[in-house]
């Protein structure tokens, strides 16, 4: 039973894959059962942490000092509104600076998650 917005990697081929709509099923790849991406919660001192800034009512800035290099950097960051609604995903390029601004009114409130080639998903919440 998979669960929407779970995160899966395949440990044979690095597929990785997003639950958009939940299932009975087991999600296969290369012969084998996807992994499931535990969600780590970032703390601070960590380059995984996400400094969010309030510019205004509205409009956000998330940085990370996670570092952009070929080998490890962040491959995407997510703002997710605590009911469920995504705000915004942004890929990154391997050198992008891992920087996102995003309008969020979510009266429910938001956190952020992001998905690092190496350590995997983390989360605010
Ligand atoms: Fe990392």
């Amino acid at each position: 039973m998979t669960k929407k917005m779970e995160i899966y990697k395949c440990d044979v081929c690095s597929n990785v894959v997003e639950v958009v709509h939940e299932g009975a099923g087991t999600l296969v790849c290369c012969g084998e059962n996807m992994k499931l991406m535990d969600e780590h919660k970032a703390s601070e001192n960590n380059a995984h942490y996400a400094h969010i800034e309030h510019i205004d009512d509205v409009e956000k800035k998330v940085t990370f000092t996670h570092g952009t290099t070929m080998e490890h950097h962040i491959e995407f960051i997510e703002a997710i509104s605590n009911d469920g609604v995504y705000i915004k995903r942004k890929y990154l390029k391997e050198t992008d600076k891992p920087e996102m601004s995003f309008k969020c009114n979510c009266k429910e409130g938001f956190y952020i998650r992001i998905y690092c080639n190496i350590d995997g998903v983390w989360v605010t919440k």
